[in-house]
């Protein structure tokens, strides 16, 4: 019988693998359990960079943030959050102007605790609990009412986690919902796994998280489908590329170009 630990929340199912615990353990956290570990290790047989690839992705989200905020975005909503880490949207943004406010949203009942727990005493902040595709649920939750202004520009995030939504879930219609409730100004940042270049092992990664019986499960997209994220809003310099390609700043922002080729990343702004 599995140990459960004094921070799991209750209910959760410690026998399948959730992607967010996933992605904590790639990135090098705790809040996970053996058959996430077992799942991660067989994603990073397949590709060995994943590491690096969800290194970068944190890497572009922050500069992302930065360049929302130097535009003049004091208020963001990121839609699948997932687990606390380093690098938190509320603590990049709320270093430059502790005004800002943030609210995080995920479907994982781990990646919600702890993001309750990391905010507790932190104004400005709020948690959602909910499916993204729920579009008015999100609209509504107290945390959105109370926290966002939608008749001032609000940077969207969508950090790894259009990917989980498969075809059937109409994410660029989905998307569209979204964009529409935005004030001019606003912004869009998205990353999003792609299989344009590493085909086969997109495909190995898509195989292996299907005999893992997650409930979340990978939809690559090419990057056509995953400009269609973004609708009329118009991308900013240098558009759709590698997170390694989009303003990086330093060392940590690249690395090896096969770890850039995984996933695309790009900001857009509301006319
Ligand atoms: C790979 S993690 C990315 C976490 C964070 N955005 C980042 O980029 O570092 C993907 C997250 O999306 C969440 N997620 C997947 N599908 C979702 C949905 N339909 N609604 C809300 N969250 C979702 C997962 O629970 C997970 O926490």
């Amino acid at each position: 019988m599995p140990q459960t630990q004094d921070w799991v929340p209750p209910g959760v199912d410690i026998t399948t693998p959730s992607i967010a615990r996933v992605y904590d353990y790639v990135l090098g956290g705790s809040h996970n359990f053996a058959v996430d570990r077992a799942t991660a290790d067989t994603l990073k047989r397949i590709a060995p960079g994943l590491r690096r690839v969800a290194r970068l992705n944190r890497a572009f989200m922050a500069r992302a943030v930065r360049y929302q905020m130097a535009q003049g975005i004091r208020q963001f909503l990121d839609l699948g959050s997932g687990i606390p880490t380093v690098g938190n949207v509320h603590e990049i943004a709320q270093r430059i102007d502790p005004a800002c406010r943030v609210v995080y949203l995920d479907r994982d009942p781990v990646a919600v605790a702890h993001s309750e727990l990391m905010l507790e005493h932190t104004p400005g902040t709020g948690v959602v609990h909910a499916d993204m595709r729920e579009f008015e649920l999100v609209l509504n939750s107290p945390a959105v009412r109370q926290l966002l202004d939608f008749t001032q520009p609000v940077g969207l995030l969508c950090m790894l986690v259009l990917h989980w939504l498969p075809d059937e879930s109409k994410p660029a219609g989905l998307m569209r919902e979204y964009r529409e409730v935005l004030a001019p100004g606003s912004h869009l940042a998205l990353t999003h796994a792609t299989h344009d270049e590493q085909k086969q092992d997109l495909e190995d990664l898509g195989d292996a998280i299907r005999i893992s019986r997650s409930a979340d499960q990978v939809t690559p997209r090419s990057y056509e489908e995953i400009l269609t994220m973004f609708g009329d809003f118009e991308l900013v310099e240098p558009g759709l590329v590698g997170c390694a390609d989009w303003r990086a700043e330093g060392p940590g922002d690249i690395a090896d170009p096969s770890s850039n080729e995984y996933t695309y990343a790009g900001v857009a702004r509301k006319r």
